[in-house]
């Protein structure tokens, strides 16, 4: 006989005979009720064992975690907080689960113990809730772009480029540790190496990603990426899947326009699709927060905060009036800031970003035309800028509670000014023809942008640690499972 899920079983119309259910056991009590749960949905249904017709060897198996087949009928339940419950007829244990030693017991167990237990710990309500919200989130993401035409873009996981210049790349290799094979001058003789050359995991797709706008106009790229930045902080993983919209002919205004407009269609999305698990979530974060001090609770509920970024505009915010505000900020005065904002020019850290959008804003910010110099060197060089306080056409969008959500910007589209770009930061010219292609033959103003997906599942979800928004998160000295 064939199962039906628990959502399906709960969301009946009618009373059934004959059903069969199949999942975990999370709570035996009475020796009578069993609530199963099958991973369709945050509820369990309840089932009610005929216990003095089971055998008690029977009755001893049906233990936390064990994996269970239930056979009987949907009736009516007499209990409060389900419609319906299975009247058990027949059961059967397929996988015993020792009481003694299952990790995820049925009680709170700290987001700590449940990571070394990723494994299981998907098994908890919490857990399964977030992994559905992902899951509908990614659907979100491949709707959006393509009920609007953009065409999904793989690019390559292994490259021989460093998209972002920063030089934080995981390695790629073939050749043997002991016995490297070196040049003249002594350096790694990557010729040798299995691509002829020296590669790299992808830590952005967004240079190829650019060669496909060119010719197809809107794409989208959805994939991991990774990078070797040693920050073990709540914000950044090793390994994190990233997406990334480029299209011809939009300046950095449609950029930002585009990147609002996508952002508040999937929090829709996943608020119509996934009502259950956020409320959830959001009793879980207010569960959480009882434990902090007031003053660093979130002023909102879960479902009041994704609200709030439905409904109201993001600010958009020029760098230079940022530096302003952050210089004339009491944080700033009172030199409560690690990093002190005195000029022009400074790199943003994440206590800054935080404060624009937390205390000074209150919503989410765009933070655009930034100094040339603490960016990427694709970015669009603003025309009239003054000698040594060049700024280019780059966007960032900050959010509560996560800081830095997207990064992009309007791309320079002219081969001259690209190449002295590069020709200035020490970029190899030889190594990106392919990239300077594109400014060759029939270059045209585009921009595009990366979102960071963990970043935005940690807001839709109100988790706070990034490593709790991924399956099997990879993080410096952690790569287990
Ligand atoms: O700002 P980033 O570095 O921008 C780029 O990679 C551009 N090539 C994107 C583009 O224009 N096509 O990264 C984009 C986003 C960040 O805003 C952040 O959300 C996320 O990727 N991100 C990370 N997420 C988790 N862990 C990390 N280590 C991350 N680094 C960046
Ligand atoms: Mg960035």
């Amino acid at each position: 006989m064939k199962h039906t899920k628990v959502k399906d079983l709960l969301n009946s119309t009618t009373t059934l005979q004959e059903i069969n259910a199949k999942g975990w056991v999370r709570t035996f009590r009475n020796n009578q009720f069993i609530a199963l749960n099958d991973g369709s949905t945050i509820n369990n249904i309840q089932c009610v064992v005929d216990f003095e017709n089971t055998p008690d060897e029977t009755l001893k198996r049906i233990t936390t975690g064990a994996a269970v087949s239930v056979t009987g009928t949907l009736v009516e339940s007499q209990g409060a907080g389900q419609k319906y419950e299975i009247q058990v007829k027949q059961l059967e244990i397929l996988g015993d689960s020792d009481a003694e030693k299952f990790p995820m017991q049925p009680k709170k167990h700290s987001l700590e113990f449940l990571r070394e237990n990723a494994h299981l710990r998907v098994r908890t309500n919490a857990f399964g809730a977030i992994m559905r919200v992902r899951s509908v989130l990614a659907h979100a993401v491949h709707t959006y772009f393509q009920e609007k035409g953009f065409v999904y873009v793989n690019t390559p996981i292994i490259t021989g480029s460093d998209a972002e210049g920063a030089g934080e790349m995981f390695k790629v290799t073939a050749l043997p540790f002991d016995n490297t094979p070196r040049t003249e001058e002594g350096k790694v003789d990557y010729k040798k190496d299995f691509f002829g050359k020296e590669t790299n995991l992808t830590v952005s797709g967004q240079l190829e990603g650019e060669t496909f706008a060119m010719a197809l106009g809107q794409i989208y790229t959805f994939g991991p990426t990774f990078r070797a930045e040693n920050s073990n902080t709540s914000r950044h993983l090793a390994e994190f899947w990233m997406i990334e919209p480029e299209v011809a002919f939009n300046d950095l205004e449609d950029n930002m326009d585009l990147a609002e407009d996508f952002i508040q269609f999937v929090i829709k999305y996943v608020m119509d699709k996934c009502p259950e698990d956020l409320k959830f979530l959001e009793g879980r974060l207010l569960e959480e927060e009882k434990s902090k001090p007031q003053a660093e609770r979130s002023e909102m509920a879960l479902l009041e905060k994704l609200n709030f970024v439905l409904e109201n505009n993001f600010k958009r915010v020029s760098y230079t009036e940022a530096i302003d505000i952050l210089r004339n900020s009491t944080p700033n005065k009172k030199k409560k800031f690690q990093y002190i904002i005195n000029e022009w020019g400074a790199d943003l850290q994440s206590e800054h970003e935080r404060y624009l959008v937390e205390k000074h804003f209150k919503c989410p910010v765009i933070l655009f035309d930034y100094p040339a110099n603490i960016k990427a060197f694709y970015m669009r060089l603003n025309d009239n800028t003054e000698p040594g306080k060049e700024t280019v056409r780059a966007m960032d969008i900050l959010f509560p509670g996560i800081g830095e959500i997207v990064g992009g910007s309007q791309r320079e589209e002219r081969f001259d000014v690209l190449v002295e770009k590069m020709k200035a930061l020490g970029i190899d010219e030889e190594e990106l023809w392919w990239y300077l292609d594109t400014r060759r033959f029939g270059s045209a103003v585009h921009s595009g942008f990366g979102l960071g997906f963990e970043r935005l599942v940690l807001f839709v979800t109100g988790m706070t640690n990034i490593r709790d928004v991924i399956p099997f998160p990879r993080t410096p000295g952690s790569a287990e499972f």
